[in-house]
C-alpha cells in the first residue's frame, strides 16, 4: 500500500469525494441523471453512495454534521467509513483510488486515507493462492492544497510501521522466535534508519539478567535481549525516551500451564508490545521525526520442560533484586523488569512499556482500549491520553497507590511474581515500578492488541496497537 500526495486528476481515475449533506459535487458528476440519483440518495440519509461512471467509479461518502464539532469522534468516524468500500473495490477491480474533500478539511482525507489503508491490511504469507486473495487497491491518492507533502509522507510511513507491527504479531512460533523476531527488527532498522543492537544468549548470562533466563529455561530456543536506537542530530530532548517492549514469543504458561482451548491458542501474540515498540521506531524513523528514542525488547518464548523454571523458585533478576515465583505464567513482568532496570543507565525523559500482560486488565476494560498507569507527571499521562484520544488507541487510567505493591512481599524473597485476586493489572505494574527509578508510565495492551473478529478498519488478528498512539505522541512533542 502506497499513500501519496497527487496534484493531477484524469477523467478516468476514480474518486472519493468526501462532504457534507449539502455539498456540491456535480463538478464531479456527468450527467443530470447522476445528479438527480445522488441528491435522492442524499435525502434518504443515504452516507455512501456509488456512481458507476462506467470509465470509472466516484463514491461520496457523506459527514454527519452533528460530529463536526468532536474532532477525535469525526476522524474515527472517517476511518470506519472508508474501511466500508474494500468490497466495493475488490468487486470492482480499482487499484487506485483518489480522495477529495468538499467543504471539508485536510484532516479528513488523511483520516480517511488511513482507515482505508489499515482496513487493507492483509497477511498472506502463508496462502497458496496468495495473489488471488489479494486486496486490489494498492495507491491512495490524496488531491488537495490544503495538505503538504510532508503530512502525506508520513502518514504512508505510520501505515507501514502499523502493518509491520500487525504481521510480526500475527507470525507463528513456528517462524517467529526471538531469534527471528531479532533478526525481523534488525531488517526494519536497516530499512528505516535506525540501529539495533541484539545481545544473544551469552551476553545476556553474562549480564545475570536473571528474569529473562529464568523464563528462558524451559524452551529449545534461545533469547535475545534487543536495543534499538534512533538519534537523530536535531533531537528536541536531552534525555531520551524509552519504549520497552514485551517480547513473549509464545506463552504456555511454562509448568503453570494455560488450559489450552481459549487461553493459549493465541498467545503468539504475546510479543505484541515488542511489535508495537518495533513498528513505532520504523514509522518515526522514516519520518525523521526529530526524537531521541531507545528501545528495549527482552523475548523468549515460556514454555514447560525439565529444566523450565517452577513455581516457588527463587531468581536473582538483572538489578539483584530475588523474585520468588509463584505462578510461571506471569512470565513478562520477569523479563521487562530485567529490561528496566537496564533503562537506568540511559537516565531517561520518559519510559513507557507495552506488554500483553494481564488477563485481568482484558477482563476490566475489554478490548476498546489498553489499560495505563504510572508515576510520571500529570502532564506527561495527560498528552499521552490526548494521543489515545486523537488516534482512538485509548488509555484508561488505573490507580498505582503504593497500597498494591503490598501484595507482592514474599515469604523468603524481596518480592514474589504475582499478587493476590483483586487488582491483578495493578500489582503487575507495581512489580514493574519496582525496578524503576524514572518516570513510568506502564501500558497493558492484553486487550487490543489481538482480535478475533474483524471491526471496522481491524482485520483479524494483530492490530498493530501502540504504534499510531506513540506515533502521535512523539509528534506533538517534535513541535
Ligand atoms: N500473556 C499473559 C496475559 C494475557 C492474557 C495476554 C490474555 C493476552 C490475553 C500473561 O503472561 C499472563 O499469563 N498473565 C497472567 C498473570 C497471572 C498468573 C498473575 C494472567 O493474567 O492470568
Ligand atoms: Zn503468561
Ligand atoms: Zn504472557
Amino acid at each position: 500500500m502506497l499513500i501519496y500526495k497527487t496534484t493531477s486528476l484524469g477523467k478516468n481515475d476514480s474518486l472519493i469525494l468526501i462532504g457534507l449533506k449539502n455539498s456540491d459535487f456535480s463538478a464531479y458528476l456527468k450527467t443530470d441523471d447522476e445528479i438527480k440519483y445522488l441528491k435522492k440518495q442524499v435525502k434518504n440519509d443515504k452516507k455512501h453512495i456509488v456512481i458507476n461512471q462506467l470509465n470509472r467509479f466516484v463514491y461520496i461518502n457523506i459527514v454527519d454534521s452533528k460530529i463536526l464539532k468532536d474532532k477525535d469522534k469525526l476522524h474515527e468516524t472517517l476511518r470506519r467509513d472508508a474501511s466500508k468500500y474494500k468490497t466495493g473495490f475488490n468487486d470492482n477491480n480499482i487499484t487506485e483510488i483518489k480522495i477529495l474533500e468538499i467543504d471539508g478539511e485536510a484532516s479528513w482525507l488523511l483520516a480517511f486515507a488511513e482507515g482505508l489503508a489499515l482496513a487493507n491490511y492483509q497477511f498472506l504469507k502463508y496462502f497458496k493462492d496468495k495473489e488471488e486473495k489479494e486486496n486490489k487497491l494498492g495507491l491512495i491518492a490524496i488531491y488537495s492544497n490544503k495538505i503538504n507533502k510532508k503530512e502525506v509522507e508520513d502518514l504512508n510511513y505510520l501505515i507501514q510501521g502499523v502493518y509491520l507491527s500487525r504481521s510480526l504479531v500475527n507470525e507463528p512460533l513456528s517462524y517467529l522466535t526471538a531469534v527471528k523476531l531479532s533478526e525481523e527488527i534488525s531488517e526494519m532498522g536497516k530499512e528505516a534508519g535506525f540501529t539495533v543492537e541484539v545481545f544473544h544468549k551469552k551476553k545476556i548470562e553474562s549480564l545475570k539478567m536473571g528474569g529473562l533466563l529464568a523464563v528462558n529455561k524451559g524452551s529449545v530456543d534461545p533469547p535475545t535481549f534487543n536495543i534499538l536506537e534512533y538519534k537523530p542530530k536535531n533531537a528536541v530532548n536531552k534525555k531520551p525516551y524509552v519504549l520497552v517492549g514485551k517480547g513473549i514469543v509464545f506463552d504456555t504458561g511454562g509448568l503453570s500451564l494455560k488450559p489450552t482451548a481459549d487461553s493459549m491458542d493465541y498467545m503468539k501474540s504475546d510479543m505484541a508490545g515488542a511489535a508495537a515498540v518495533a513498528g513505532t521506531f520504523y514509522s518515526i524513523a522514516k519520518a525523521e521525526l526529530p526524537v531521541h528514542v531507545i528501545g528495549l525488547i527482552p523475548s523468549t518464548d515460556n514454555r514447560p520442560d525439565g529444566n523450565a523454571y517452577a513455581p516457588g523458585d527463587v531468581i536473582t533478576m538483572f538489578d539483584g533484586t530475588t523474585v520468588e515465583v509463584l505462578n510461571t505464567d506471569a512470565e513478562g513482568r520477569m523479563i521487562l523488569a530485567d529490561a528496566l532496570s537496564w533503562a537506568k543507565k540511559y537516565h531517561p525523559e520518559l519510559v513507557i512499556d507495552l506488554a500483553t500482560l494481564t488477563g485481568a486488565a482484558w477482563v476490566a476494560i475489554g478490548t476498546e482500549g489498553m489499560v495505563g498507569m504510572g508515576n510520571a507527571k500529570r502532564k506527561v499521562m495527560d498528552s499521552l491520553q490526548k494521543s489515545g484520544y486523537a488516534t482512538h488507541e485509548r488509555i484508561a487510567e488505573f490507580p498505582f497507590w503504593e497500597e498494591y505493591a503490598g501484595q507482592l512481599k514474599s515469604d523468603i524473597a524481596d518480592l514474589k511474581n504475582i499478587g493476590g485476586k483483586l487488582a491483578g493489572a495493578i500489582t503487575a505494574g507495581k512489580f514493574l515500578e519496582h525496578f524503576t527509578d524514572y518516570p513510568y508510565i506502564h501500558l497493558d495492551i492484553a486487550g487490543p492488541s489481538y482480535s478475533k473478529t474483524k471491526e471496522t478498519y481491524k482485520p483479524k488478528g494483530g492490530s498493530g496497537v501502540g504504534v499510531r498512539l506513540l506515533f502521535n505522541f512523539f509528534q506533538n512533542l517534535s513541535k
